[in-house]
């Protein structure tokens, strides 16, 4: 399938202390080292890399489906500690889904937040949607929280939404709504 155009060519993002850009096969050793630590992944429908193939089929698949992904930059020396998605867009419906991961040893510093606070203004400004929603399991306090720190709304819990991992998940359901747009 080839990707649509609109998921091409995105734009790298300038933050306060990081570099929003898309991913290139170069970037695998970067991921694998804290995509392989399970503590990333125990929230996460997708386990631990394993090797760094896992890592190289990972690049491969954002750069080749129909979502954009932009790996988390740090500015001071370019390390890629991070990734940020804007998947299941709906174009017709004006929405997208946000998704944000960051390396265990950087968590806490506001790095999530600072993301999806220039993912969300991107999804609103340069694709003109209306509405962006995200989802994390209940027990997944942390990705709660940036959620509520970037604006989002709980809509509230999704029950048994997903099956993950051997057990059915109750997912929490945020979103923000543009507000710069006529509704
Ligand atoms: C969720 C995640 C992206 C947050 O990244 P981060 O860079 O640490 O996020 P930020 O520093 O911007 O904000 C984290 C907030 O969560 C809070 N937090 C962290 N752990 C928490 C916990 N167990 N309970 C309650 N709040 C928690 C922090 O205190 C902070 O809030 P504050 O600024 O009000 O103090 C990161 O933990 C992660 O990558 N987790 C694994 C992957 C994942 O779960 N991704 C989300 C998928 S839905």
């Amino acid at each position: 399938m080839a990707k649509d155009e609109r998921f091409r060519d995105l734009p790298a993002i300038e933050t306060e202390r990081l570099l929003l850009r898309t991913l290139e096969m170069e970037d695998a050793e970067d991921i694998f080292e804290w995509v392989s630590d399970p503590h990333v992944t125990t929230y996460l429908f997708w386990r631990a890399h394993q090797s760094i193939e896992d890592s190289r089929d990972f690049i491969s698949w954002v750069t080749t489906d129909n979502l954009a992904c932009w790996g988390v930059g740090l500015t001071e020396n370019s390390k890629i500690i991070g990734n940020c998605f804007l998947h299941n867009v709906n174009f017709e419906h004006k929405r997208a889904e946000i998704a944000f991961n960051i390396a265990r040893k950087y968590w806490g510093r506001g790095y999530a937040t600072e993301t999806a606070q220039a993912i969300i203004r991107f999804g609103f400004e340069y694709w003109r949607l209306n509405r962006i929603e995200g989802t994390c399991m209940v027990e997944n306090s942390a990705s709660a929280r940036v959620m509520e720190k970037t604006g989002m709304t709980l809509e509230g819990v999704l029950r048994q939404y997903v099956y993950v991992k051997g057990r059915s998940h109750d997912m929490k359901l945020y979103s923000i709504l543009n507000p710069n747009r006529n509704r």
